[in-house]
């Protein structure tokens, strides 16, 4: 799916971590636990410097329970790595997060050498929910310090455990085609980045597949199975009375209502994606990336070959 964005904004937050992360002990990634695969950034380890990371499932009172198990076990099985769930609802998580992060990193600890931690997250992901938890239970103070960007805030959990806050990012390239519905979906990406209809049509293909009871109980949809993801999207919109004239569904505010209900976790508590399902779109989008770029290395450097004018031939081959 082709969405675009301003890439500037990521130029900027990759600065932001480069400068940083050379003082950091542990890096805290923020995932969207309804898509915990799709909204975790490709380039992280990469920037971060492979540091221990925290994965915080984030939002897991609108994921499917019994899906974010798995995920926790996914993640608590990489190296220098540990995961949690979190939601909104605990108004306490910086016990949690701080215990994490000492077992991550062992060796930082009192005000000698304080625990120094990067916190990352896409947009929307509920970054600014969570240090605003923190900061209220833990009256810290924010504040600049010299040499530090603009665009990160120091964070005092503790008098030996501080936190620095990145901007919301994404990464300029989804190599994985359903990850960029699944971010539009969740509403990690702007709205005129998408096309809404196109995007609805594939979040109700896959709750049609795996969560077609909580799809037809809230739709009051009959005969689910037998229905094209185009005839569902159709039905929300008639059930819901988004109707142009002459009986014509608005199917623009049908896939909004899909959505917004889907992000809202008033159609109930949904994941869009497995572990092993996220795996095998990943070896695919990897595949196909891998295949472009030859195609392109190709043209490349048969245009080499016969600059402009020449025949490929006129060079020997
Ligand atoms: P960001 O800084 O990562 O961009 O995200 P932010 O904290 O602004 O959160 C984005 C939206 O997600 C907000 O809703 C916020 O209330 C919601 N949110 C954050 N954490 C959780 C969570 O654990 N569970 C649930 N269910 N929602 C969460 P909003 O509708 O955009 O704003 P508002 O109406 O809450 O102000």
């Amino acid at each position: 799916m082709a969405i675009q964005w301003f890439p500037g904004h990521m130029h900027l937050t990759r600065k932001a971590i480069a400068e940083r992360v050379a003082d950091i002990d542990v890096v805290i990634e923020l995932l969207d636990a309804r898509l915990p695969g799709s909204s975790a950034n490709p380039m992280l380890a990469e920037l971060t410097g492979h540091k221990p990371g925290l994965k915080v499932l984030n939002k897991q009172d609108l994921a499917d329970p019994e899906r974010t198990g798995p995920w926790l076990d996914h993640y608590n099985a990489q190296p220098s790595t540990r995961a949690i769930g979190l939601d909104a609802s605990q108004t306490t998580p910086a016990r949690r997060l701080i215990e994490a992060c000492h077992a991550l990193a062992p060796q930082r600890g009192g005000m000698a050498k304080p625990m120094r931690v990067l916190i990352c997250g896409i947009p929307n992901v509920g970054k600014s929910t969570l240090i605003n938890t923190l900061v209220g239970t833990r009256k810290a103070k924010t504040g600049d310090e010299a040499g530090i960007t603009k665009m990160e805030q120091r964070i005092v959990l503790a008098d030996d455990f501080y936190l620095w806050d990145t901007p919301g990012m994404l990464w300029p390239r989804i190599v994985v085609a359903q990850s960029g519905f699944n971010l539009a979906a969740s509403g990690a990406i702007g709205r005129n980045a998408y096309d809404e209809e196109l995007v609805a049509l594939e979040l109700l293909g896959y709750l049609k597949r795996h969560y077609a009871g909580l799809l037809e109980a809230r739709f009051k949809l009959e005969g689910l199975a037998s229905l094209s993801d185009e005839e569902v999207l159709e039905s929300i919109g008639r059930q819901r009375g988004a109707l142009l004239g002459k009986g014509r569904v608005n199917l623009q505010k049908a896939a909004e209502i899909a959505m917004n209900e889907f992000r809202s976790g008033t159609l109930g508590r949904i994941t869009l994606e497995t572990p092993e399902e996220f795996a095998a779109w990943l070896a695919a989008g990897q595949l196909l990336d891998a295949q472009r770029q030859a195609k392109k290395d190709a043209r490349a450097r048969g245009k080499k070959r016969a600059p402009s004018g020449e025949d490929a031939s006129a060079d020997g081959g």
